[in-house]
């Protein structure tokens, strides 16, 4: 993994596969490589870095073809490398790769004594050894990717080309995302619609263990069993493709941060009317299918999960029933139980994390109520496996750091948990009215919070060389406190822990000294007393706090306890207002200790291998 792009056209379509990259760029990667059919031979360059240093190299020399694959890699077997970007070559055959082959050594093994030798330490060069291999017997390169798909255990989307067939791109699919672009006499491959914005908007999705042949004029597709098949096109809007460029902010992140302010009420918008909830947003069964339930799974990855650890608290308090929520590389390993009546729920960004995709089949096995995915990709996997869909509308996420995609996963979740109450006749209608204006609340909040942003900017100062800092919440917060230092760590590489506040004195407090910055997130609730108990505790230890409270709190500056202001808020939305700091200290360490904000170094946006 991570980004695919091919094309097969008459003109040149070096620029078009560069350009794919790097509206894939935000994905994360560590090289990028290239491969283009010209006059009959197979060129390819390659470089361990940016997409702007592959262009560099492929502007230094000419490039012409009509015929080409790229990729952006992302290290999972083998050192980011030159010799282990992709595209992998082997005679006249050339691929790119998302995925991972899991039986690679043993085919690796079959092939070394078949005389074949190998370059690379990726799992991903035995894909285009084995096609060279059948390409001995067989008659053309798409029924030696045939024979080489049979033997291949794991997860693939994968684009092959061969010189013998200059006019051909052969691509497959199981477990790893790839569209394929229609366009008028020439036709494309992508792992993401969005690299191919500028030259089509019509996509072929393909389904699980497809086969696709593709030249200028013709696109057949053969599926698993290997019947040919027709899969329809259809024509996207790109509404989960939203603006791609930074307009005047320094960076992605930045943006989708200060973007919080507009896709929220973008989100909400037609899924509540006269002050009440609309259940049937969550889809045409979902009536039907929330009386039914009893109990609600949740499951997750990354700031997903946390997102999925606040709506746990807030079924069980508003609704009235039993949640769970689950590390979804957790879930799908181990032999659970499935409560009567469950409802199954995944929370992703992206709609293609491969442990949430794999732990959403598994749960079909499993005697599950349902399914329900809160995604902000309307064409992802997830969404097309799932039996109802709630779609987040945060627009396209670039920074790797989840911002704006996790309040949005938050306010989804507050109109399902508030639902499922009313559904549940566990809330009144003057509770339901008070929730609903909250909730539009929010946009209002949030842009009280981003004028912080100076304050907030300053105190960053503080943790710049500090190697640690640990936060701090209780309740529906400890979650919030989770995202805060995941958000840290991610971006400024500073590690970051947090804890229920109850838990300090089980352990953490063995670590407080005056290295190590306390981060609490203090709203005034019903556990504020208690809270500031355990403030006490890491003040009488020499700690210094920084304390994320409420105006009307009583919170004052003092001596190593600095509080930080912010909107005095209903209860039910501070989870999603308080993420809002924390999202802008982890950003403003970030910039000071000069790491790569959007793309933070071994991370990346989309991980759809496990
Ligand atoms: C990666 C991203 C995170 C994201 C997680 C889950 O780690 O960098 O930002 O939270 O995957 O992704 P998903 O698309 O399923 O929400």
């Amino acid at each position: 993994m991570c980004g695919i792009v091919g094309a097969v056209a008459q003109r040149d379509v070096s620029q078009i596969l560069l350009e794919g990259l790097s509206r894939l760029e935000y994905r994360g990667y560590d090289s990028a490589g290239i491969a283009v059919i010209d006059h009959g031979n197979l060129k390819r360059i390659r470089t361990a870095g940016k997409v702007r240093e592959l262009a560099e190299e492929v502007n230094k020399t000419v490039l012409p073809g009509g015929t080409g694959i790229a990729h952006t890699r992302w290290a999972t077997h083998g050192a980011p490398s030159v010799a282990n970007a992709h595209p992998h070559v082997s005679g006249n055959i050339a691929v790119v790769h998302n995925g991972i082959i899991e039986n690679y050594l043993e085919i690796k093994e079959r092939l070394l004594g078949e005389g074949f030798s190998f370059e690379s330490d990726t799992d991903t060069e035995v894909l285009v050894k084995l096609a060279d291999y059948y390409r001995r017997t067989e008659k053309d390169l798409l029924s030696a990717v045939k024979a080489a798909v049979r033997d291949l255990r794991g997860a693939y989307g994968a684009v092959f080309i061969s010189s013998d067939e200059p006019d051909h791109l052969v691509l497959i699919r199981s477990g790893s995302p790839v569209v394929i672009g229609v366009g008028l006499g020439e036709n494309f491959v992508a792992s993401d619609p969005l690299a191919l914005m500028p030259v089509t908007h019509n996509f072929i999705y393909l389904e699980e263990g497809d086969i696709a042949d593709i030249s200028r004029f013709s696109i057949s597709v053969w599926d698993a069993a290997g019947n040919a098949v027709k899969r329809e096109s259809v024509s996207s809007d790109a509404s989960s493709g939203g603006d791609a460029t930074k307009g005047n902010y320094h960076h992605f992140m930045e943006k989708e941060i200060y973007e919080q302010s507009i896709v929220i009420p973008q989100s909400l918008e037609g899924r509540i009317r006269n002050g009440r909830f609309l259940p049937e947003s969550f889809g045409a069964r979902a009536v039907e299918l929330f009386k039914e339930t009893e109990h609600v799974k949740i499951v997750a990855c990354g700031t997903s999960f946390h997102a999925g650890l606040i709506a746990k608290s807030w079924i069980e308090e508003f609704a009235g029933i039993t949640a769970d929520a689950e590390i979804a590389s957790e879930f799908r390993y181990r032999k659970s139980v499935t409560e009567p009546r469950t409802l199954f729920i995944t929370i992703s960004q992206s709609g293609e994390t491969a442990d949430t995709l794999a732990a959403l089949r598994l749960s079909k096995q499993q005697g599950y109520l349902g399914s329900l995915a809160i995604c902000n990709v309307p064409e992802s996997s997830i969404v097309r496996e799932s039996d109802m869909v709630f779609f987040t509308r945060a627009g396209r996420e670039i920074g790797v750091a989840s911002t704006k995609a996790f309040t949005t996963q938050l306010l989804a979740l507050l109109l399902f948990a508030g639902s499922l109450a009313k559904i549940k006749a566990r809330i009144d209608a003057e509770t339901e009215s008070a929730m609903v204006q909250a909730l539009e609340k929010i946009p209002a909040f949030i842009s009280d919070v981003l004028r912080q942003d100076d304050i907030i900017r300053k105190l960053s100062l503080d943790f710049v060389n500090k190697r640690n800092a640990l936060f701090l919440g209780r309740g529906v917060m400890c979650p919030v406190a989770m995202e805060g230092a995941l958000k840290l760590k991610e971006i400024s590489y500073i590690h970051a822990e947090a804890y229920a506040a109850g838990e300090l004195k089980h352990g953490p407090l063995a670590l407080i000294d005056s290295e190590m910055p306390v981060i609490v997130v203090a709203p005034r609730n019903d556990l504020l007393e208690k809270l500031r108990s355990n403030i006490q505790e890491v003040r009488a230890r020499g700690g210094v706090l920084y304390v994320f409270a409420s105006e009307n709190s009583g919170f004052r500056d003092e001596e190593n306890m600095k509080i930080i202001h912010l909107p005095a808020v209903p209860d039910v939305i501070s989870p999603v207002i308080y993420t809002i700091p924390l999202q802008l200290l982890a950003y403003h360490v970030a910039i000071i200790k000069g790491t790569d904000v959007d793309q933070p170094r071994n991370l990346a946006k989309s991980v759809t291998v496990e």
